[in-house]
């Protein structure tokens, strides 16, 4: 590295300059905001953790993406890619003092060593809400319309965004239909969801790899060639995929009802090519989508039945969503719905006598009252001091005089 690349941000970093800040601070603020209004309460954890925290069980890609290093006691950690491994971590270390179903949520800073692009850095935020120790359908209901709680309030249209749906579990019993066992499966989870990626020849060659000969891939374009609950339903009865496959479709159907009753069905949308390329996913899986030109992944998540139980707890199930900052800032942007809002103090006390210390002991008195105040710290002239005002967007100036007559 040359001297002149170690005084540039990493790539795939950001510097915040305070007009950034203030961006984030207007987005932090949102999401806050909505996951109050769904009775979420706010958690963290570190943000580096054991290695095998994540190799164990968040899949692949991921894991290829870490940032891992070995600490001076030999320890292997690395910083977090993603939360949903701690928030499992914490939520066993509870045992029985848990008073499921949790609503909990967090904003962790996260680290990916990815290919830095238009989207994708390698460090950035994700809003993560997650309810755990509830089977009901009501949790991932509650999660899309929390979801369209928080882009409806950044001023979002419903023709600027789309939660859309899937399951794995559905999914899943077509490929256990085809013969394929677990490993075999999470494979073709992986290879599905690069689909978009990658060339039409390499993708079928990661289906053979995953165990999915010829007249099995044709099976499966049956499934995905599915626009509607009507046109699953007929394979169902149709076909060797079996009641479970069967119980899967009206699982997803049942969804679709609650997602009514909470008055969001015109923002979501059956979309079998949403597959999540993280392993642990089991049940309903979602991604929000961008609908301007981009059309890229705003937020993402689903159901994991076994990620509690495989970390060394309980059977417990979850269902959770992470959104990320990068693609959320770009798509407000473009809509004018970033909040930039300039710094604004109650006073600035202009100095005309060249007294600092009196206007400095104004400055307190009020701050004491709750104003905020600022003040030049070199007084100076008054053209200048106007403009260091005019900056700091303070709603009031008050100018400190003489109080001798003159
Ligand atoms: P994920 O799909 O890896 O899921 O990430 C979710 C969202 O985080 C993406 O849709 C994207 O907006 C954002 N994101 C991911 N990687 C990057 C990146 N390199 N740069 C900028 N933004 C990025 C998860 O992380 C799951 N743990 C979410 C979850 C929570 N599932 C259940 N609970």
């Amino acid at each position: 590295m040359s001297n002149k690349d170690s005084l540039q941000s990493p790539k795939g970093t950001r510097d915040f300059y305070p007009n950034s800040m203030r961006v984030q601070r207007h987005i932090f603020d949102v999401w806050r905001r909505s996951c109050e209004a769904f009775g979420f309460q706010e958690f963290e954890g570190p943000t580096f953790e054991h290695l095998e925290l994540f190799t164990k069980k968040s899949g692949d890609e991921i894991v290829s993406q870490l940032y891992n290093f070995e600490d001076k006691g030999g320890r292997q950690l690395a910083l977090r890619p993603e939360l949903t491994p701690t928030l499992a971590r914490l939520v066993n270390q509870l045992g029985s003092s848990a008073k499921f179903p949790l609503r909990w949520f967090a904003i962790p800073r996260l680290f990916r060593y990815e290919r830095a692009q238009r989207g994708r850095l390698r460090e950035f935020y994700q809003l993560n809400m997650d309810i755990v120790g509830t089977e009901s359908l009501w949790a991932e209901a509650e999660l899309m319309a929390a979801i369209v709680h928080m882009l409806v309030s950044f001023g979002l249209k419903e023709n600027d965004f789309s939660i859309r749906v899937s399951s794995r579990r559905m999914l899943a019993e077509v490929l256990t239909g085809l013969g394929l066992d677990d490993l075999q499966r999470n494979k073709v989870y992986g290879a599905l969801d690069k689909k978009a990626k990658v060339a039409p020849e390499v993708f079928d060659n990661m289906l053979r790899e995953a165990g999915l000969q010829e007249s099995s891939q044709q099976e499966l374009s049956r499934f995905f060639n599915c626009q509607n609950f009507s046109e699953l339903k007929q394979l169902a009865s149709s076909t060797f995929f079996g009641a479970a496959f069967e119980s899967s479709v009206a699982e997803l159907e049942d969804l679709f009802n609650k997602v009514s009753a909470l008055n969001c069905k015109q923002y979501v949308s059956l979309d079998l090519s949403i597959v999540r390329g993280l392993a642990y996913y089991t049940g309903v899986v979602f991604e929000v989508y961008d609908l301007g030109e981009n059309m890229r992944a705003i937020a993402g998540g689903g159901r994991y039945d076994k990620l509690l139980e495989n970390l060394g707890g309980k059977p417990v199930s979850g269902v959770g969503f992470g959104m990320g900052d990068v693609v959320l800032q770009d798509l407000l942007e473009s809509k004018n719905c970033s909040g930039e809002r300039k710094p604004s103090a109650d006073f600035f006390i202009a100095d005309l006598v060249n007294n600092t210390e009196a206007v400095a002991a104004l400055a307190q008195r009020l701050r004491q009252k709750g104003h905020q105040v600022l003040f030049s710290l070199d007084g100076g002239k008054l053209k200048k001091q106007l403009s260091f005002a005019d900056e700091s967007g303070a709603k009031k100036l008050l100018f400190m005089g003489s109080d001798r007559a003159g």
